[in-house]
């Protein structure tokens, strides 16, 4: 593999949260601009923190930095940042996660959060070229009324939110309890992924495509778990929105050698690769696909094929799908 091909070839990323791309440099800026106090005297003292056993132990910290996103232009100021690095990385096109409860639980209007966010992404489409969609999370340690009233809340947005999701704390919180507010969310016509499989059950897969009727997995590399199940996955080419540098952090792997990416995609799966957090677990879109290259010696072939099926695992149009595909077979051609 020549330096610069993963670099080079143009990306999809579909499983970030805009929260976790709150780099310390950022948080500490937006806690002095907006007087808000962290438990951390400097950037390196904060990074230092970043040791994680689990998802929870991590979830503990991002909820903590969330914090000092007050108004509109800190999310703004957020999402343009991480704008920025996938322009200088070459994603043409991203789906992100946002987590409005996190915020409004603090007193700060849905509407704030969604405005900060849109105009950074309306600010990309021109500027960058960079095409995007917004998926609103419910998080799935809060009730499920606490889910619908999110829902409810975003329903004046209706137009700038492709599709819900579900993420933060899974054990203990499986798809069931928010079976009714994904059928509420799909008659509104909201499109449907779920986080499953990366530390719960393969069940939680299960019930994510049975009963939430998701149309992408997030993360799911609890599957190989169930044999009957990662037959269905292969055979329904079910996306899964893989993070190899995410579970490698979270413990959900000890080492990227470990990591099942390679064998997943062997056996048929729709695999993809993407960051999660990129500002928690050290890296974007290209450092993840350097990550897996290097810990399972990825051929180009295999690089390729994850690529573009970030690309067909969007919800992008069919037509925009099939020419993003085709500038990835190019790239391939003219780098060998
Ligand atoms: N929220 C942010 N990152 C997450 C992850 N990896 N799993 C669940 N919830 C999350
Ligand atoms: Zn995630």
């Amino acid at each position: 593999m020549e330096p610069g091909f993963i670099e080079g070839i143009p990306k999809a990323e579909l499983h970030l949260h805009i929260e976790g791309s709150l780099e310390p440099e950022l948080m500490f800026a937006l806690a002095e601009r907006n007087r808000v106090d962290l438990p951390y005297n400097s950037v390196e003292e904060l990074r230092q923190a970043y040791q994680f056993t689990n998802l929870q132990s991590f979830l503990d910290i991002y909820y903590a930095g969330a914090r000092v996103l007050l108004v509109e232009q800190d999310f703004y100021d957020l999402t343009w940042a991480y704008l920025t690095r996938m322009q200088e990385q070459n994603v043409k096109h991203v789906e992100i996660f946002f987590d409005p409860q996190t915020h409004t639980e603090r007193g700060v209007a849905f509407s704030t959060v969604i405005e900060g966010i849109d105009s950074a992404l309306k600010d990309a489409r021109r500027e960058y070229g960079i095409s995007s969609y917004l998926i609103l999370c419910f998080l799935r340690h809060l009730s499920e009324d606490d889910a619908f009233k999110t829902l409810e809340e975003a329903l004046p947005f209706r137009e700038k939110i492709i599709g819900v999701g579900l993420d933060s704390s899974e054990v203990g919180h499986p798809p069931e309890k928010f079976q009714r507010v994904f059928q509420r969310a799909s008659e509104e016509g909201f499109r449907r992924v779920a986080h499953a499989g990366e530390e719960g059950p393969p069940e939680y897969i299960i019930g994510a495509l049975d009963l939430l009727g998701v149309e992408r997995i997030d993360h799911g590399v609890q599957c190989e778990k169930d044999p009957e199940l990662l037959r269905r996955l292969a055979e329904s080419r079910m996306p899964l929105t893989v993070c190899p540098l995410s579970n490698t952090r979270l413990c959900v792997f000890e080492k990227m050698k470990d990591h099942n990416l390679k064998r997943l995609l062997d056996a048929g799966l729709c695999v993809t690769v993407n960051s999660d957090d990129p500002a928690y677990f050290g890296g974007y879109m290209n450092e993840n696909l350097n990550a897996v290259q290097q810990g399972l010696n990825l051929s180009k072939e295999d690089l390729v094929e994850l690529v573009k099926n970030g690309f067909r695992a969007s919800f992008l149009p069919k037509t925009a799908i099939e020419s993003r595909v085709q500038a990835v077979d190019e790239y391939a051609s003219k780098n060998p």
